[in-house]
């Protein structure tokens, strides 16, 4: 008797494991057969990158959000532009000129092209780049597994980024509605805003917005900026700021003490804090220590599952930068 009520507690617990690690046809461990060695190249090339330039982490936690937003996460931000399509979505205004990690996504392609040729997608070694960029750069609080499976998509629009990614203006409401469209929910929304602990900013994402209209930003901040930043920020006279003072270059959850402390560059980081709800959830985040990293590791993985391509919709691109 206690030896069968023991197997359905092993069963329960297996096929909750199971669940947990495919998602949405996504497999944790999908190249273990046919590429053994990709996880592993990318975060090599990852961790050389980021040892050399934090930043160049910050860029590839930011480029998973990017394209995952924009027609799915299918590396359609990493096309380059051709005569067919000259406006891809990296020339749109979110990604251009600010978005960055391009060559450690193309070394760690080459790579593993060597290794196994026309095997492993773009979409995925964007993806784990993701995912290793916040493993080093929270110094490896942040470790999980990415389940891949995704295929490279050959659409790619610069009108889309816009049209999909929220700007740094918006208001909760915007915020909700635009994460609720990818099937992400408010939770997702302050959890995935943690990010904006690593990397940078430049000044004309949030001037005039923060700094010549009134806003909550704190007195101390704003005179920081208005050192640093022109007042018409922009073009070739765009200078660049921390997104987190304190610790710029560990994702850590900082940004929610910032963002308590009105310490933080955009319209949407304050407005984690106007509703109950939300500022709730930052204050939980700044408060309880290690938390925050569990959630950002989950969302993630949710976020890095929006509209998968599969069969004919997509294809294992031979150069990240080209359809085939
Ligand atoms: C909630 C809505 C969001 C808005 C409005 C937003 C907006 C922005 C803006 C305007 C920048 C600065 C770009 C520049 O001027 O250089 C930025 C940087 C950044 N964002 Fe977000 N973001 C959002 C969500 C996210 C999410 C979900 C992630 C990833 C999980 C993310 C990760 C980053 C990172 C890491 C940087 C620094 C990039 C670098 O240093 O190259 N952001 N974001």
């Amino acid at each position: 008797m206690a030896s069968t009520s023991s197997f359905k507690v092993w069963c329960l617990v297996s096929c909750a494991l199971l669940l947990a690690t495919a998602c949405h046809g996504l497999q944790v461990g999908y190249y273990r057969k046919t590429c053994p060695k990709a996880e592993a190249l990318v975060r090599a090339e990852v961790k050389k990158a980021v040892h050399a330039n934090p930043g160049i982490g910050a860029g590839l936690v930011r480029m998973l959000f990017h394209d995952c937003f924009v027609e799915g996460c299918d590396a359609s931000v990493l096309l380059d532009p051709t005569q067919a399509n000259p406006q891809p979505e990296k020339l749109g205004i979110p990604n251009n000129p600010s978005l960055r990690g391009f060559e450690v996504i193309d070394a760690a392609k080459s790579a593993i092209e060597k290794a196994c040729p026309g095997t492993v997608s773009c979409a995925d070694i964007v993806a784990f780049a993701g995912r290793d960029a916040s493993y080093f750069l929270s110094h490896s609080k942040i470790s999980f597994h990415m389940p891949a499976g995704r295929l490279d998509g050959r659409k790619s629009l610069a009108s889309e980024t816009l049209q999909f990614l929220p700007g740094p203006t918006s208001n909760l409401s915007t915020l909700v509605s635009m994460f609720g469209d990818k099937g992400l929910n408010v939770e997702d929304v302050v959890v995935l805003s943690g990010a904006h602990s690593i990397g940078r900013s430049h000044c004309s994402s949030f001037v005039p917005d923060r700094l010549n209209s009134p806003s909550d930003i704190s007195q101390s901040l704003a005179n920081f900026l208005r050192r640093r930043c022109p007042a018409n920020a922009g073009g070739a006279n765009d200078p660049t700021v921390a997104q987190d003072v304190i610790t710029p270059h560990a994702l850590d959850n900082q940004y929610y003490k910032n963002v308590l402390a009105r310490r933080v560059l955009f319209t949407s980081d304050a407005a984690l804090l106007s509703a109950p709800e939300t500022s709730r959830m930052v204050r939980a985040n700044a408060k309880y220590v290690g938390s925050w990293e569990k959630k950002f590791a989950k969302a993630m993985v949710k976020m890095a599952a929006i509209g998968i391509k599969t069969g004919s919709d997509g294809e294992i691109r031979r150069s990240c930068r080209l359809v085939n």
